[in-house]
């Protein structure tokens, strides 16, 4: 029986989904105006140590997760769920896609970061089985003079 809306499907972002995906990347609150989406998503493409895999349904990308590896740990970033699809699960399997892949090249731990305002995810996090580890995380811009 026809039931309505078809599950969204796993796949690999494509060239003709980079206005989509910026979209989406906006409409879940995660574009600061230091970071330029454009380069994330050229630089995130460029080798075979990350990517960024996406959900789509039939109006367009229902959600987004860039996903890599150091060559010691694996990190995810930009995991955005469409806001009309929120709390269906979709999280969770972009969560577990991102999970597998790293699995899939040998990472043994997948890392994220939290912005503090953004602390209502822990939930999500926590869900999903994440641990929250205390850390000082050190950062450096080496894209300015
Ligand atoms: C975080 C985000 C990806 C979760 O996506 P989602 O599709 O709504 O999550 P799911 O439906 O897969 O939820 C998985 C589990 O987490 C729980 N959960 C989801 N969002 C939660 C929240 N904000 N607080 C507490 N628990 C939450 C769900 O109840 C579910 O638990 P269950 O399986 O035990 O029932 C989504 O809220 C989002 O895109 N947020 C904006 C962008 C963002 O903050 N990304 C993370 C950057 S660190």
């Amino acid at each position: 029986m026809e039931t309505g809306h078809a599950e969204p499907a796993l796949g690999h972002m494509r060239d003709d989904d980079a206005e989509g995906l910026i979209a989406l990347w906006h409409a879940a609150g995660l574009v600061r105006p230091w970071n330029d989406p454009r380069a994330d998503i050229a630089l995130a493409r460029r080798g075979p140590h990350s990517s960024i895999l996406v959900l789509r349904d039939q109006s367009g990308l229902a959600g987004s997760v860039m996903v890599g590896h150091d060559g010691h740990r694996g990190w995810i970033y930009y995991l955005a769920v469409r806001p009309d699809l929120l709390r269906r699960g979709l999280g969770r399997r972009l969560a577990t896609a991102a999970e597998d892949w790293l699995a899939a090249r040998g990472v043994p731990k997948l890392m994220l970061m939290v912005r503090p305002e953004n602390a209502g995810v822990r939930g999500f996090y926590a869900a999903l089985g994440y641990l929250d580890e205390p850390r000082i995380v050190f950062s450096k811009r080496l894209d300015q003079a």
